[in-house]
């Protein structure tokens, strides 16, 4: 893995512990297979504990989750990755481009909730982009994170809006979801 992205983003690492309601999760569902027990459908969090909301929310819907973390010592980017047939999640804001780049370089149909805001910029997130299949999924309002799984009190109301970068999962380029905060 390359640490260019990371010098970059360094800075921004103190907001890497806020975490995803379920208006800005469900989305998702209506474009993800549904799961039957005789055809299964995987998803690997991999930067999730078992609080987080992906993981309720996609087990409550029937599918096979595997929750990795690194407070458990599994660092995305030093462990094989895991069989699976989508990795979904919110990665680390301060390592969103060294996750993109080692996302596409898997292989696998993937959806990161990440910050609009520098997601196209730089010279190495330009060739990055042209040079995969990407799709995006944008919302009607800003997600406003929570520190506090207990709590789940909005505490960052964010000044940029948050978007999905997917791959292999919308049908088309972009797709625009409405969401209900509550
Ligand atoms: C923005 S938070 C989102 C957490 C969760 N996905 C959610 O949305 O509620 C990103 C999480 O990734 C964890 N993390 C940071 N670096 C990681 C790494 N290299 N491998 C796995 N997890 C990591 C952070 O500790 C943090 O809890």
């Amino acid at each position: 893995m390359s640490g260019g992205f990371k010098v970059a983003e360094v800075a921004n690492s103190k907001n890497d512990e806020f975490y995803t309601p379920a208006y800005a999760i469900t989305p998702l569902l209506r474009h993800l297979p549904p799961p039957y027990v005789d055809k299964p459908v995987s998803i690997w969090c991999p930067f999730d504990t078992e609080d987080s909301l992906f993981v309720k929310i996609f087990r409550l819907f029937g599918y096979q989750v595997t929750a990795t973390h690194i407070s458990g010592g599994f660092d995305f980017f030093k462990t094989e990755p895991l069989a699976c047939d989508y990795i979904i999640s919110n990665p680390p804001y301060s390592l969103k481009g060294d996750v993109l780049e080692r996302l596409f370089s898997l292989g696998v149909p993937f959806a990161m909730l990440v910050g609009v805001v520098g997601l196209f910029e730089s010279q190495r997130r330009f060739e990055m982009f042209r040079s995969h299949d990407f799709e995006i999924m944008y919302f009607n309002r800003r997600v406003a994170y929570f520190k506090d799984y207990q709590e789940q009190a909005p505490s960052l109301n964010p000044p940029f809006s948050s978007v999905y970068v997917c791959r292999g999962v919308l049908p088309q380029q972009i797709v625009f979801e409405e969401i209900a905060k509550r």
